[in-house]
């Protein structure tokens, strides 16, 4: 039995499943290597038959990521498994991913194929995967709602075609732990040959995590997970979660370790929740900002006296320190990009000169900037350094309970200024209504969310909007000591986006996501 278990991270693939996330090529790079600098073993870079955008950022990853085995999901069509191949071709290592759905529902209503069709489909799919790398995943889509012998049977034909991994999808999160270790302790006992277990859980009944690790339990040695928990409505397992569960308690996993640099999660969570636009609950296990926070006396006393009276985890090992002052308004560029570099955030020319005169023109108002702020600063500012459509340049806006609030907002685009001025329910609805007329992008809010980056009555406010314009699906953030602000802003960083994704003129093909 292995000692190590393989960390399968498909937060670009499953995670982007997740509704109203929309990442582009270059977020899609960031997030890559900050996974290869927390050195999962496997990143699924995405769907590369989806959409020419999934096979533009497999490509891009495969070419550019180094550390991590890439890997591309793909059906069992030849055509599929050929145009995977093509996006991961140039990877160091590269791993084809190859699905089809095996339950009774899925074949019926889906596929319209009867078990010997899917039999052959999963003979077909596997073999042409291998003549392209010897590393080739098998998965039968809702397996935990798939009958027992007919798994076992497609998946020893899997294995007989070539399959290294099978994993074992809990598609719809059905799967409850103990029934799960079951299964995987079965599929273990009974299909022959070389390979490794794998599981894929997701969260429906908020069981991914304890799922996952029945299944390393019973044997399975690669876990399929998201940072933050991302995925297909309720989520894939918790990457971080998983990790410090085997590193917490060794004694439950016959020491069983992963090889993540674990000092990176925090880090990693943050971006990823930055990027996708999905805030991470205050109260998450092992990133939340209060995950490390006490609040009874009592708590306190015992965590002043001795940190592990009330911490099994230390902060620092996940790369929580808690709020540092690093930054005033005095600070010159040099230690600002310093600070940055530290941060692995590492930026040149424009980049550099943007993020700064934005970090001054926050310094004046706020006095001091943690490492949580200068995040969020160069997030917003910058986003994925794709040049933005529209900047923001000015808002001024009138409220409070007697007159109708008013706005007035001042951008511009390649130089030229735009102004309008919109009435709305509140302030930050009239901001963003000006924002509609000045950049004429009709779009319906879907979801808004304001949070503090830091403690303080000065702290920045970080807002997050979720946009529907006409079926794109976007988020955008915005950051300010005033929340009507932060609002604008990411109001017409999310207008950006739309603008973005519509001059690439591509949409996601709904119809075969897995
Ligand atoms: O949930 C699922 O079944 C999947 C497969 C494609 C592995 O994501
Ligand atoms: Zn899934």
């Amino acid at each position: 039995m292995a000692d190590q278990l393989i960390i399968f991270d498909t937060t670009l693939r499953d995670g982007e499943q997740s509704p109203g996330i929309s990442l582009d090529v270059g977020e899609k790079l960031e997030i890559a290597e900050q996974l290869a600098r927390l050195r999962v073993d496997y990143i699924e870079a995405g769907f590369p038959v989806a959409s020419d955008g999934d096979f533009e950022a497999v490509e891009a990853i495969a070419r550019t990521v180094e550390g991590p085995t890439i890997a591309g999901l793909s059906r069992t069509h030849r055509g599929d498994v050929d145009r995977c191949w093509s996006a991961l071709r140039d990877a160091h290592r590269a791993r084809i991913h190859v699905f089809i759905s095996t339950s009774p529902s899925h074949m019926e209503h889906m596929l319209r194929m009867t078990p010997e069709q899917v039999l052959a489909e999963t003979r077909a799919g596997v073999s042409r995967a291998r003549e392209h790398t010897d590393d080739v995943e098998f998965s039968p889509q809702d397996a935990t709602r798939t009958p027992l012998d007919f798994m076992i049977e497609v998946l020893q034909a899997a294995v007989e075609a070539g399959a290294t991994t099978l994993n074992i999808p809990d598609t719809v999160g059905y799967g409850i732990p103990w029934d799960f270790g079951s299964i995987i302790a079965y599929v273990r006992q009974t299909v022959k040959g070389d390979y490794v277990i794998s599981t894929h859980c997701h969260n429906d009944l908020g069981l991914a995590v304890a799922n996952s690790l029945s299944g390393i339990k019973a044997g399975a040695r690669q876990v399929e997970v998201c940072v933050n928990g991302l995925g297909e409505r309720a989520g894939n397992a918790a990457l971080e979660e998983i990790v410090m569960a085997l590193k917490i308690r060794p004694d439950q996993f016959d020491g069983l370790d992963t090889g993540v640099h674990t000092e990176e999660l925090a880090r990693t969570s943050r971006l990823v929740s930055r990027l996708t636009g999905y805030p991470v609950q205050y109260n998450k296990a092992v990133v939340g900002r209060n995950a490390f926070a006490h609040e009874s006396g009592i708590h306190q006393h015992g965590v002043l006296a001795e940190r592990t009276t009330y911490e099994i985890i230390d902060a620092s090992k996940v790369g929580q320190k808690g709020s540092q002052i690093v930054l005033g308004k005095h600070s010159g560029r040099h230690a600002f990009a310093a600070e940055l570099e530290k941060m692995g955030l590492s930026l040149q020319g424009d980049a550099l000169n943007s993020a700064f005169a934005r970090f001054k023109e926050l310094a004046d108002r706020k006095v001091e900037l943690t490492d949580a702020d200068l995040e969020a600063i160069v997030a917003e500012e910058l986003g994925t350094s794709v040049e933005q459509a529209y900047s923001f340049e000015e808002l001024e806006v009138h409220g409070g309970t007697v007159a109708e609030p008013r706005a007035r907002i001042v951008i511009t685009r390649g130089g030229e200024k735009k102004e309008a001025t919109a009435e709305g329910d509140g302030m930050i609805d009239a901001a963003c209504k000006a924002i509609k007329a000045a950049t004429g992008v009709e779009a319906t809010l879907t979801d808004f969310n304001v949070s503090s980056v830091t403690g303080g009555v000065d702290a920045l406010g970080d807002v997050i909007v979720q946009l529907d314009a006409a079926g794109v699906k976007v988020s955008g953030r915005g950051v300010s000591t005033d929340v009507v602000e932060a609002s604008a802003r990411a109001y017409l960083n999310a207008v950006n986006k739309v603008l973005r994704v519509r001059a690439r003129g591509e949409q996601r093909k709904p119809e075969i996501g897995p």
